[in-house]
């Protein structure tokens, strides 16, 4: 606190992200990054874009990015809108498309950088509980709204829905922006990218950082009608113009054309899930299903925080939550190769013991 500070600025609660430790040798199972690394194709349009070029500005709409983007998804460039991160484009898009009179509305238990947008831009919100089974269920969206939001799968749970329910929000609800956060759809869950040409108040939200192993490069991209677009240009361009530097449209471009690594990654973070949920389970955890990078798991004797100190222990580290209460209990073990899942398990073993 100091005098020098905004109204706005004291009354923040900012988001907390998962820790990125400066020790070696962790297994990080903290923050759902992708165990194998980038294309190798990306890797080196990042380097070849280190040189004397760099001297002037970047594209400031990133458009060789965004038409590779528009080519995989075969949509038109204007349906396309790129961020320095996802995390960046949602922030666009809770002052572009989400702050009105009504509330926006998403769960309860969802991605914790919701409330804080809210914070920061003055936004009413209303949290929708989760049900018993930590599901989204859409009636409960159902009533008068400023917008809806909420990421499929839904985090931290895992938990997909089904695109028909997605379509039956669409169908009811044509007065106010729906945004489905797809940073994790590639793992498993039905992508709402399909039904952007007969809805245009769906605006779908992508990452580079989780199925394209780029987290560090800080790229994420929206699909929608092009004039949800536009809104979210209008407020880039009130903020920063060139939100992505050079290296990062040229490599984000080629990791986008690169599909068979993007298929291989998936398809092995999809395996390596189903055995690591399954080690889980035969420990004694309830894992809920999950169709993302990460499993959510509550043992039926231990608590989610003593496990984690547990683990942290021995040299892993996994996310948990103290709030709200009801997922306590819970761990969030990001998927990590076959010898790190491997290693968590052993661990897992020695402390259950
Ligand atoms: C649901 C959800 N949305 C968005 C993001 C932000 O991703 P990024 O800013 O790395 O694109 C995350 C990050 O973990 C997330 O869990």
């Amino acid at each position: 606190m100091s005098r020098y500070w905004s109204k706005v600025v004291d009354g923040l609660t900012p988001y907390v992200p998962g820790e990125q430790p400066k020790l070696p040798n962790l297994v990080k199972l903290n923050t759902n990054e992708c165990p194998y690394g980038p294309s190798p194709q990306a890797l080196a349009a990042l380097r070849a874009e280190v040189g004397d070029t760099l001297r002037l500005y970047p594209d400031p709409n990133s458009e060789g990015l965004a038409a590779s983007i528009a080519a995989f998804y075969q949509l038109k460039p204007a349906q396309v809108f790129v961020a320095n991160g996802s995390d960046e484009l949602l922030a666009h898009a809770f002052l572009a498309l989400l702050k009105h009179d009504e509330p926006v509305l998403f769960p309860d238990i969802t991605y914790s950088f919701y409330p804080v947008y809210c914070g920061l831009y003055g936004i009413e919100y209303r949290q929708v509980p989760l049900t018993e089974s930590f599901e989204i269920r859409i009636d409960d969206y159902l009533t008068p709204n400023g917008g809806i939001i909420f990421p499929n799968p839904n985090a931290p749970t895992g938990r997909p829905l089904a695109l028909a329910e997605i379509e039956r929000l669409l169908r009811a609800n044509a007065g106010s922006a729906v945004v489905i956060d797809e940073a994790y759809v590639d793992f498993g869950a039905e992508s709402a990218v399909g039904l952007i040409d007969r809805y245009p108040q769906l605006l779908v939200v992508h990452t580079l950082s989780k199925s394209r192993a780029l987290a560090g490069l800080r790229v994420g991209y929206a699909l929608g009608d092009a004039a949800l677009i536009e809104a979210l240009r209008r407020v880039k361009d009130s903020f920063n113009s060139y939100p992505l530097d050079r290296c990062a449209q040229a490599g984000a471009a080629a990791a986008i054309e690169d599909r068979a690594h993007f298929e291989q990654i998936c398809a092995k973070v999809i395996a390596s899930r189903s055995r690591l949920a399954s080690d889980l389970a035969e420990l004694g955890f309830d894992v809920l299903p999950s169709a993302a990078n990460f499993v959510f798991a509550r043992h039926s004797r231990h608590g989610g925080a003593e496990l984690a100190a547990g683990l942290r222990q021995r040299g892993i580290i996994v996310r948990h939550f103290s709030n709200p209460p009801r997922i306590a209990p819970f761990l969030r073990i990001t998927v990590g190769t076959d010898a790190q899942c491997a290693a968590l398990i052993t661990a897992l073993r020695a402390i259950l013991a």
